[in-house]
């Protein structure tokens, strides 16, 4: 569970001041799945990497599990961070001169396992993708869909409990928008929170709530009937 304390965020850049998020109060229980909408520059990623442990804000507490986030020190909150959450970006983030498989198996390397390990987790989870027959392409002969689905199973490798996703439908056909929010669904299903940017109705409409942030503050629109 998250709780965000009076999170404000602002950025200095030559002598001007952005506040990005402004006095930031939510709760993100287990097994949320959030919705975050607002217009382009109201805070969202921002929010998100404050989450992810990536920002440390100007003031406020991030709790994750009643752990201050930002009072670990940073060797500590990188391993937090790879055991409990992952990341989905609009931008895939794939490294390029590597095959679809061994992008899978990149977290599973930093966390020590063997490459037999890796090697086996990373084709099981490309098959749950529906991608067991590109294993050993590299991201430029992977379509986009085909590259946002090798991401979401590096993402899921070192299974999360959370996920924090910036548009992650954003680049996708219709057809592979609706796949990929089909594995953020099991996903949660399976128990585990996911908080999710989008600036697509349709995306936001499979969260539990949203949230809308404008000029870096949140007002709840909306809670979906949980059935
Ligand atoms: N590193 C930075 N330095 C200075 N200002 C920044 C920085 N990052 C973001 N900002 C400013 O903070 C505000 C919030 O940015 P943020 O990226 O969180 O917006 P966003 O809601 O994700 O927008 P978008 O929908 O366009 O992705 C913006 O006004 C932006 O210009
Ligand atoms: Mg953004």
């Amino acid at each position: 569970m998250y709780q965000l304390k009076s999170v404000t965020q602002k950025y200095e850049r030559r002598r001007q001041t952005v506040t990005a998020l402004d006095d930031c109060c939510l709760e993100i229980p287990d097994n949320d799945f959030i919705a975050i909408v607002g217009p382009s520059g109201s805070g969202k990623t921002t929010l998100l990497s404050v989450l992810g442990g990536m920002l440390a804000p100007s003031s406020g507490e991030v709790l994750l599990d009643g752990e201050s986030l930002y009072d670990l020190s940073v060797e500590e909150r990188t391993t937090l961070r790879g055991e409990k959450i992952g990341f989905v970006f609009q931008s895939f983030n794939l490294i390029s001169w590597m095959t679809a498989c061994e992008n899978v198996q990149v977290p599973l390397m930093l966390c020590g396992q063997s490459v037999d390990q890796q090697r086996a987790r990373a084709l099981e989870l490309l098959d749950r993708v529906g991608l067991s027959d590109r294993t050993d392409h590299r991201p430029a002969e992977l379509s986009q869909g085909q590259q946002q689905r090798v991401a979401l199973a590096r993402t899921l490798a070192n299974d999360p409990r959370i996920i924090l996703a910036d548009e992650p439908t954003g680049n996708l056909d219709s057809e592979t928008r609706q796949l990929v929010m089909k594995y953020l669904t099991e996903f949660h299903d399976d128990g585990r929170t996911i908080v999710m940017v989008t600036h697509d109705h349709e995306t936001a409409a499979f969260a539990k709530r949203t949230i809308r942030l404008v000029a870096g503050v949140t007002e709840q629109i909306s809670v979906a009937d949980a059935a």
